[in-house]
């Protein structure tokens, strides 16, 4: 039993520690994509509330020049599967903007 308190206690934290490292990287995505992923301007892309499996989806094709963009290819090739899977539920749990 304690065992078992031990396993969840330290499962709880590294989900803690997870959500916290993809906000912190995700600062890195608002220059383009706006605070919380919003953008307000029309002319940039908001990926707040974006689809965590067509998040992943996006940055693979990114990485592999499938969807070619010269900025997003290096920004994806600079993230692991891991961070990539972490900000994929970081942002698709922001809400979205309104809609344009
Ligand atoms: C220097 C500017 C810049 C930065 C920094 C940047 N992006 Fe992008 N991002 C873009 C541009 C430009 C596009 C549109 C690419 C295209 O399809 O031509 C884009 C597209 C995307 C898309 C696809 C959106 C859609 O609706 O299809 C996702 C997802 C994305 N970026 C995620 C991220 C993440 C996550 C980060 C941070 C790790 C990030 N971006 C950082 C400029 C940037």
């Amino acid at each position: 039993m304690k065992k078992v308190m031990i396993l969840s206690a330290l499962l709880l934290s590294t989900s803690a520690f997870a959500d916290e490292r993809a906000e912190i990287m995700a600062n890195n995505c608002t220059g383009c994509h706006g605070t919380d992923g919003v953008v307000e301007d029309s002319a940039l892309i908001s990926i707040a509330g974006l689809n965590a499996e067509i998040f992943i989806e996006t940055m693979k094709n990114f990485q592999s020049n499938e969807r070619s963009s010269t900025i997003m290819h290096n920004v994806a090739l600079a993230l692991s599967d891991e961070e990539i899977a972490a900000m994929a539920k970081y942002f698709e749990a922001l809400p979205k903007g309104e809609e344009k």
